[in-house]
C-alpha cells in the first residue's frame, strides 16, 4: 500500500480516528465528503498503520461478498492503533482474544455459523416472540409508570434487549448487571463512562473482560452439558464438530459473542429510532396513525443509527477495487454508516422516512458474515414498539441527549425523553 497514492486529507483522517466524532455531524459531514471526493482513499494516521477507507456503498458489497479474498482473521477487525495491534498479536499469539465467529474465515467460519443458523431463523424465533412480549410490555408498564418523561436510554433501551438476550443464553435476571457492564467495558474502551475502572490500557482492559465473561459463562456451559434443554445456550454446549465436541475456548468464544454482538447493538438502534422520532414529529404522527408501518419504521431506525460503524477486512492477495490497486495485506475499513447515507442508493439519504422503500442498508452487514442475529433484532424492536406506541400520544426530547465515545459500535447513552400517556 502506499499512501502516496490516493490519499485522505489530514482534517478527514482526524475525524475518522476521533472517538468521539461518531456521535456527532462530523463523522457525517466526513463521510459525505469522502463519497463525493475519495471514495476509496487511504488513510494514513500517525500511530495507526494505514487503511483503505471504502465509504461507496457499492464497494462494500464487494468486499463483503468476496470473503475468501478480504478475510477477517489475519488482522483486527475493528480499527486499533498500531501499539494495540502489535501489544494484541504478542499477548495471543496473533490468535486474537477470542475465536468468535466474527472473526472466522474458511473452513471454520461455515461450520461454527451453521450451528446456531437455525436457531435464528424467522421460524425458529416464532417459538420466542411470546416471551419476547412478555419482556417488552413490562418496558412499557414501566414507561408509563414513570409519568411522563425518562430517560429512554437506562429505563428501556438498554435492559429490554439484553433481557432477551440475556434469556436465550439462559443468565438468570440477577446477573444481567453484571453481563451490561462487561458489554459496555467490551465497546466502551474509549468512552470515560463506560471504560473499565482501575485499567487505562485498552488491551489489558479488553483481556481482562474477556477472562470475567468466560469465568461467567463457563458454569453456563456446564450447566447445559448437563442439563440439556432446547435453548440456544444448550446448542451451543453440547455442539459436536466432525464427531467431537466443541472445545471449551469455542463454546465460551460463542456466548461471549453473541452476548456482546446482541444487545448493545439493538439497544443502540432501538434509541436511535426514539431520537429520530422525537427530532420528526410529523414521522411519529404517521407511525401512531399506521401501526403497520412500524417494520419499516425498524429498518429504518437501523439504518439511521448504524450501531456498527465499521468492521476491518485483510486482502489476501492482490486485486484491484473500484479502480484501485488493493495489495496483499492490505487493511480496509468498511464503513456501513457511510453506505447508508449514500446518494447514489438511497433518494433523499439524509431524510428520515418511516416508509423509505426499498431500503437496502448495510447495517447489518452483507455476504458471508451477514449478522446471524439480524430477524431477532428486528422482531425485538417491532415488539418494542408497538407496545410504547400504544401507551403514548406524543413525545419529545426532555433536555439533551448524549451518544457513546467510540469508533466502532456507539449510540445513544443518555435521551431524556418527555410524553403524554393516552
Ligand atoms: C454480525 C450488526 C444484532 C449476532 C454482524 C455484522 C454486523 C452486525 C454489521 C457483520 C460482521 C462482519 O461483517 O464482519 C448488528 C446490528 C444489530 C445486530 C446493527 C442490531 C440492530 C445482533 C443480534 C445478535 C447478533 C441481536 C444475536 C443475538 C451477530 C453474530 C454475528 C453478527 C453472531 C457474526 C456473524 C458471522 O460472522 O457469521 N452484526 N447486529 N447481532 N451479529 Fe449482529
Amino acid at each position: 500500500m502506499s499512501a502516496a497514492n490516493f490519499p485522505i486529507p489530514e482534517n478527514i483522517v482526524a475525524v475518522l480516528t476521533d472517538p468521539a466524532a461518531y456521535g456527532d455531524h462530523r463523522i457525517f459531514d466526513a463521510y459525505r465528503w469522502l463519497r463525493a471526493n475519495q471514495p476509496l482513499g487511504i488513510a494514513n494516521p500517525r500511530g495507526f498503520n494505514p487503511f483503505w477507507v471504502v465509504t461507496r456503498h457499492t464497494d462494500i458489497q464487494v468486499v463483503s461478498q468476496n470473503n475468501q479474498l478480504f478475510r477477517s482473521s489475519d488482522r483486527p477487525i475493528a480499527l486499533m492503533s498500531s501499539k494495540a495491534e502489535a501489544r494484541m498479536e504478542a499477548a495471543t499469539g496473533g490468535k486474537g482474544l477470542l475465536r468468535s465467529l466474527v472473526q472466522m474465515d474458511l473452513p471454520d467460519h461455515p461450520k461454527f455459523r451453521a450451528l446456531t443458523q437455525k436457531w435464528f431463523t424467522p421460524g425458529n424465533l416464532r417459538s420466542i416472540e411470546g416471551n419476547v412480549r412478555a419482556i417488552a410490555k413490562s418496558y412499557a408498564d414501566r414507561l408509563a409508570a414513570s409519568g411522563g418523561h425518562c430517560d429512554f436510554v437506562s429505563d428501556i433501551a438498554l435492559g429490554f434487549p439484553l433481557r432477551v438476550v440475556m434469556s436465550i443464553l439462559g443468565v438468570d435476571a440477577d446477573d444481567e448487571p453484571k453481563m451490561l457492564r462487561l458489554t459496555q467495558e467490551f465497546f466502551g474502551t474509549k468512552d470515560p463512562d463506560n471504560a473499565r475502572k482501575g485499567q487505562n490500557d485498552g488491551v489489558a482492559a479488553l483481556s481482562d473482560v474477556v477472562s470475567e465473561f468466560g469465568e461467567f459463562f463457563f458454569s453456563v456451559v456446564t450447566n447445559r452439558r448437563v442439563n440439556p434443554s432446547d435453548d440456544l445456550a444448550s446448542v451451543i454446549a453440547n455442539a459436536q464438530f466432525d464427531g467431537e465436541p466443541i472445545s471449551d475456548l469455542d463454546a465460551l468464544s460463542y456466548f461471549v459473542t453473541i452476548a456482546t454482538a446482541g444487545h448493545d447493538t439493538t439497544s443502540s438502534s432501538s434509541a436511535g429510532g426514539m431520537w429520530a422520532l422525537c427530532e420528526h414529529p410529523e414521522q411519529f404522527a404517521k407511525l401512531k396513525a399506521n401501526p403497520a408501518l412500524i417494520p419499516g419504521f425498524v429498518d429504518e431506525a437501523i439504518r439511521w443509527s448504524t450501531p456498527v460503524k465499521h468492521f476491518m477486512r485483510t486482502a489476501a492477495a492482490d486485486t484491484e477495487l473500484g479502480g484501485r490497486p488493493i495489495s496483499r495485506g492490505d487493511w480496509l475499513m468498511l464503513c456501513y454508516a457511510s453506505a447508508n447515507r449514500d446518494e447514489a442508493v438511497f433518494q433523499d439519504s439524509e431524510a428520515f422516512r418511516i416508509d423509505r422503500s426499498p431500503n437496502r442498508h448495510l447495517a447489518f452487514g452483507y455476504g458471508a458474515h451477514l449478522c446471524l442475529g439480524q430477524y431477532l433484532a428486528k422482531l425485538e424492536m417491532r415488539i418494542l414498539f408497538e407496545e410504547l406506541l400504544q401507551r403514548i400520544s406524543s413525545v419529545e426530547l426532555d433536555g439533551a441527549g448524549a451518544m457513546t465515545v467510540s469508533w466502532f459500535v456507539n449510540g445513544p447513552k443518555r435521551l431524556p425523553i418527555r410524553y403524554q400517556l393516552h
